[in-house]
């Protein structure tokens, strides 16, 4: 559906952070909002709207929610098939299930289907933009754009790049991961709704030469987002001090190759040292934190209060397939669950602001989306806050909004997510 539309509901939106001040003041709550092609027109009071444009179709959602499209700021779209895999910690997690999957990929017909299906579950689950790795096949990459521009989605994605501690079928070199990376990024970064984001897998997995090739690729495209992975597992810290002697932190193996800046986003970022802390924020780099992989993959608690405390920019994510959803309630559950191991109780909606504006900050698009307001991009889901009877029940006796909707986060999934809106259209 395009053209200009009316959706009442309950409108949230966030007027500042809720990290800052009273987290049940940070947003607002409008009684519609008018979509206009592709993007928010407006969002106000009925009446008003229906003045400014007569004859706009209505849709009524009654006491449903309506919120920005949930961003997922960190995402492996071709582990989708083997999520939840039993068993195993991060470096045999990886050689036992992830790398045959994701051999896979060399096969373009196979990448096509599997970025149809994940970006099928995702909307499913009211997921309007991620930011996902690729594998090392430029045709894992193509897949996924191919598959997003289709749907009209804004995602971010690149090449997975690999030159060491990774099967033979698995490995490019620094200069293949340079060509290949920049002819993507060429052919598709900023067309339509479409970045590249430059994609070192993880230093063990990256000589210093392919390092210093992807900060040289960098440099040469500062506007593009790089996407790694950070500090997730104390056995991974170790070997990349091995690895890398002479750096003097694991973020360092970045550094030192060009590879921090404030479009960089650090994916986990658990046993942060404070030069590591200090550099980070310094930069205003973006940390992903990914509490469902966290767990599963039994990485550790991300310190939020922390980190948020000092300033740092940080967003939320599922990290499927080492993540074990595609939700982003049950990440912001998980995320819940976390704060309350380390004795701090993240309000819903601190959780809200994370998976929508939090993780569009951290990915520089706050100004395009995660949130609603004029001029934004319409991407919208509509939360039903009664989608099975033990959350109806429970959210029947809720006093204001937040605890109407926090049973949602703790216990909902794909049937809270009533409709999804991407780019002014219904999907
Ligand atoms: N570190 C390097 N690669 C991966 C990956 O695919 N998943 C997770 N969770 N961590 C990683
Ligand atoms: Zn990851």
């Amino acid at each position: 559906m395009t053209g200009k539309t009316i959706l009442r509901g309950q409108v949230l939106s966030f007027v500042r952070t809720p990290f800052d001040g009273a987290p049940e003041d940070a947003a607002r709550i409008d009684e519609a909002v008018l979509i206009d092609g592709s993007h928010i027109a407006a969002v106000g009071p009925l009446a008003e709207l229906r003045a400014a444009v007569p004859g706009a179709v209505e849709i009524d959602h009654g006491a449903h929610v309506i919120l920005a499209g949930f961003v997922d700021a960190h995402v492996h779209y071709p582990q989708t098939a083997m999520i939840a895999s039993w068993g195993k910690r991060l470096i045999d997690w990886l050689n036992t299930y992830t790398f045959p999957e994701e051999r896979k990929f060399a096969d373009p017909a196979y990448a096509a289907e599997i970025a149809s299906r994940y970006l099928d579950l995702t909307a499913a689950h009211g997921t309007t933009t991620m930011c996902s790795f690729c594998t090392i096949h430029p045709e894992s990459v193509e897949a996924f754009f191919t598959q997003a521009q289709a749907r009209g989605q804004r995602v971010v994605a690149g090449k997975t790049c690999m030159d060491r501690n990774a099967p033979e079928f698995l490995r490019d070199t620094a200069q293949s991961a340079y060509d290949q990376s920049r002819a993507l990024l060429e052919k598709w970064h900023g067309v339509g709704r479409i970045s590249y984001a430059i994609t070192p897998r993880f230093s063990p997995t990256s000589t210093p030469e392919q390092l210093e090739a992807m900060g040289a690729l960098w440099a040469e495209h500062p506007d593009c987002l790089m996407q790694t992975h950070l500090s997730e597992q104390t056995d991974e810290i170790a070997w990349v001090k091995g690895l890398f002697p002479e750096a003097r932190d694991y973020l360092d193996t970045y550094e030192q190759h060009g590879l921090l800046g404030g479009r960089g986003l650090y994916g986990h970022a658990i046993h942060l040292e404070e030069r590591e802390r200090d550099r980070l924020r310094e930069h205003g780099a973006g940390l992903i934190h990914c509490p469902t992989s966290n767990t599963f993959i039994g990485s550790g608690l991300f310190d939020m209060a922390g980190l948020m405390a000092e300033g740092q920019r940080i967003g939320l994510a599922t990290d499927t397939g080492g993540g074990s959803s595609f939700s982003m309630l049950r990440t912001m559950a998980a995320a819940y669950e976390i704060g309350q191991l380390r004795g701090v109780p993240l309000h819903a909606a601190q959780l809200i602001w994370l998976a929508t504006q939090g993780s569009a900050r951290a990915l520089r698009m706050d100004h395009l989306i995660g949130n609603i307001a004029a001029g934004m991009e319409a991407d919208l889901v509509v939360l039903d806050l009664a989608s099975t009877p033990a959350i109806a029940q429970r959210s029947a006796m809720a006093e204001d909004l937040w605890e109407a909707l926090f049973p949602t986060i703790m216990m909902g999934d794909d049937r809270a997510i009533a409709e999804v809106w991407i780019g002014g259209r219904r999907v």
